[in-house]
């Protein structure tokens, strides 16, 4: 759903100081996102993340991430990840959308 990526590329500014998306992508202080939907938890290579994280295992279902990026804290206790969450259960959609325009 293209209109839904589009709304979701607005939502990504937030994330961007962290995470970058896209042909070279590099890790910042947040891990690259390519291929982040369907991707292994805590797999960006030669990024350190928390023990949470890597704890947290599995992959990065679309159903997960929406949980993850609703309530970060909530979801992933412990994780480094400074983000209050996103309010809008329609910024998350538009957000997942838009990261899925983006293979690994
Ligand atoms: C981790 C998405 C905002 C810093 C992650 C992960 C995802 C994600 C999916 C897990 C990555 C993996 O397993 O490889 C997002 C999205 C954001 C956002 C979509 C905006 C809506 C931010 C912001 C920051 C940040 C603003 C910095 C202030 C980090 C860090 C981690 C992380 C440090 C690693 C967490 C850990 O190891 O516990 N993010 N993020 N993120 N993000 Fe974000």
């Amino acid at each position: 759903d293209m209109d839904l990526a589009g709304k979701g590329e607005k939502v990504f500014k937030k994330c961007k100081a962290c995470h970058k998306v896209g042909d070279g992508a590099k890790n910042g202080s947040g891990p690259q996102l390519n291929g982040i939907v369907g991707r292994a938890v805590a797999s960006a290579d030669g990024f350190k993340y928390s023990g949470p994280m890597v704890d947290h295992g599995g992959d990065w279902t679309p159903e997960r991430l929406a949980a993850f990026l609703a309530n970060p804290k909530g979801e992933v206790k412990g994780t480094k990840m400074s983000f209050a969450g996103l309010k809008k259960e329609e910024d998350v959609a538009a957000v997942i959308e838009y990261l899925k325009t983006f293979g690994q």
